[in-house]
């Protein structure tokens, strides 16, 4: 086991809950989640559509914040920072792939990542980050003329080019097919092992529990259960 992959907290949640209010209803959507996610490590959180899954991505990401609870990043509370602040936390540490890529349809590939990098503390060259994903050749197109499995490429590069503390990804090959779906994964696999960049992976496709180090089961706006796997297994591996 590498030694980035011991048990140093990058995030601890402390009983997080987040209810919504539309119109006269209440939704407790969060009901108490305790989770550490380790520095390094490659943690899936699993859970039925409508557990919660984004809800708590949001809040781990900075996105939303809780509406009870503490979140710690590296030991700082995250909880009490000012907006501004918390861009600035997005802005250095994470790095967001959503299922639909959400690329910026005016920008080329190389523009898209360039969003990144222009602001970034430390970003690679856009052209090194879309080397990493195999999409160099296409830095010039714009993503109408790019497939889905090559968009989410670049959206990909575009989270990786900053070099986060930490990859945020929902659902990433939700919209994909088997072979896509399946670059994307092998993808982040890579970047895991490569980089030792913390990867948490929303999915609810239960086989890919055995690609992770950990799998978090959401259910119903808590943490079932965490199953931990010691030997990971490469994506080609799997059999789903
Ligand atoms: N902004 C919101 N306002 C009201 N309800 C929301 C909001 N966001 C999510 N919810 C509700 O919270 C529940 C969990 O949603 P979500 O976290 O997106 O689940 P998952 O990603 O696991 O499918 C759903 O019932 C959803 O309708
Ligand atoms: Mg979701």
């Amino acid at each position: 086991m590498k030694s980035s992959k011991n048990k140093e907290i990058l995030i601890n949640l402390d009983t997080i809950y987040r209810t919504f209010h539309t119109d006269e209803v209440e939704v407790n959507v969060l009901q108490g989640i305790d989770l550490q996610i380790y520095n390094g490590e490659f943690l899936i959180i699993f859970g039925e559509s409508g557990s919660g899954k984004t809800t708590l991505m949001n809040i781990i990401g900075g996105i939303d914040q809780p509406t009870r609870g503490s979140i710690s990043f590296e030991g700082k509370d995250i909880v009490t920072l000012s907006d501004h602040e918390l861009t600035l936390h997005r802005r250095d540490n994470i790095g967001f792939v959503f299922q639909l890529y959400n690329l910026i349809p005016t920008l080329t590939a190389y523009e898209n990542v360039e969003t990144t990098t222009e602001i970034a503390f430390d970003p690679m060259d856009p052209i090194e980050a879309l080397q990493l994903v195999g999409m160099e050749k296409r830095a010039n197109y714009f993503p109408s003329q790019l497939s889905g499995g090559q968009q989410q490429l670049v959206a990909m590069a575009r989270a990786i080019a900053k070099r986060p503390k930490i990859m945020l990804c929902d659902e990433p090959t939700g919209a994909l097919d088997h072979d896509n779906s399946l670059k994307i994964l092998e993808l982040l696999q890579k970047i895991n092992n490569a980089t030792g960049t913390t990867i948490v992976m929303i999915t609810h496709a239960g086989t890919l529990a055995a690609m992770a180090n950990r799998t978090a089961y959401i259910v119903d706006g808590v943490i079932d259960h965490i199953v931990t796997n010691d030997k990971p297994t490469p994506v080609r591996k799997l059999n789903w």
